[in-house]
């Protein structure tokens, strides 16, 4: 399989936040996603966003629920997508929407119609990814055959694979220049995904990777610190041409970082 193509531009903007431990890290996630709602629902009237899934956004959603969060941020200006989701029911253990849902929506008394499941469950997912781009379209209104269009806010966690989203390592979804949305088979895995893909990921005003803890350290090193390897590391195409990428990390992730690279702020020169 050739390399796959990701997205070989620097971003305008890379940014790596170091923090003590997942608690901080969840902590600055809070106060960016609380700064950066603010500012679109000053300049547009509305936010959207793309939760991330697996584990570590947890944290964040139930720090989101108290103090000062709660009372500061307007919630009901916010429209909640998911930049991923497992080929599972809604109500499943593995399913993202439920994760968010128990630890952020329900909380929070999100409106139904602001929250975009992905229907992943469907058997025909090419189908339910169609779906759900148009869902996304409609929601940006804007055409459902053009470019990505531009989320305030894309939150992504990485596997120790580093993956990103459902963008898993030698996986056809890394090809994808057109749709904004696939399903992508992972045979390492035995199981298919909704992803969104690079297009629309690289679309974002703002991309904001959540990193902890000791068991992403090497992937994490190779893919800020090691050569581009977008195939392998799909982590590494993510690259919001006009938009920023932030990485919060906990010291236990970056631990095998380069020391420039810690805390740093690299502007593309381009
Ligand atoms: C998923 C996620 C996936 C996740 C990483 C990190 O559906 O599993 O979208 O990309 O963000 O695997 O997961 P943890 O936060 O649990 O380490």
């Amino acid at each position: 399989m050739s390399r796959a193509r990701g997205s070989t531009t620097q971003p305008s903007q890379r940014e790596v936040q170091c923090l003590d431990d997942a608690q901080a890290l969840c902590e600055a996630a809070a106060d960016e996603f609380a700064t950066v709602s603010c500012r679109a629902i000053e300049a547009r009237g509305v936010f959207r966003i793309a939760l991330a899934g697996g584990s570590t956004p947890c944290r964040l959603h139930q720090i989101l629920t108290e103090a000062p969060y709660r009372e500061n941020i307007p919630w009901d200006r916010i429209e909640f997508f998911f930049g991923d989701e497992r080929t599972v029911p809604p109500d499943h253990s593995d399913s993202n929407y439920r994760m968010a849902r128990d630890t952020l929506l329900t909380e929070l008394d999100i409106a139904p119609e602001r929250v975009h499941r992905m229907q992943a469950e469907h058997r025909d997912l090419t189908g339910a990814a169609r779906g759900y781009q148009e869902e996304i379209a409609s929601a940006f209104d804007v055409t459902r055959d053009g470019p990505p269009p531009p989320f305030d806010l894309i939150l992504l966690g990485m596997g120790e694979d580093g993956h990103t989203a459902s963008l898993f390592p030698e996986t056809e979804a890394l090809f994808e220049r057109e749709r904004w949305v696939v399903g992508n088979e992972v045979p390492k895995l035995g199981v298919q995904r909704m992803t969104f893909t690079y297009p629309l990921i690289n679309a974002a005003e703002r991309v904001v990777f959540l990193i902890a803890g000791q068991s992403k350290a090497t992937a994490l090193a190779a893919i800020l610190d090691g050569p581009p390897d977008v195939s392998r590391l799909p982590s590494q195409g993510v690259a919001p041409s006009d938009g920023k990428l932030l990485f919060l990390i906990d010291q236990a992730a970056g631990k095998l970082l380069h020391p420039a690279t810690h805390n740093s702020n690299v502007v593309a020169t381009e």
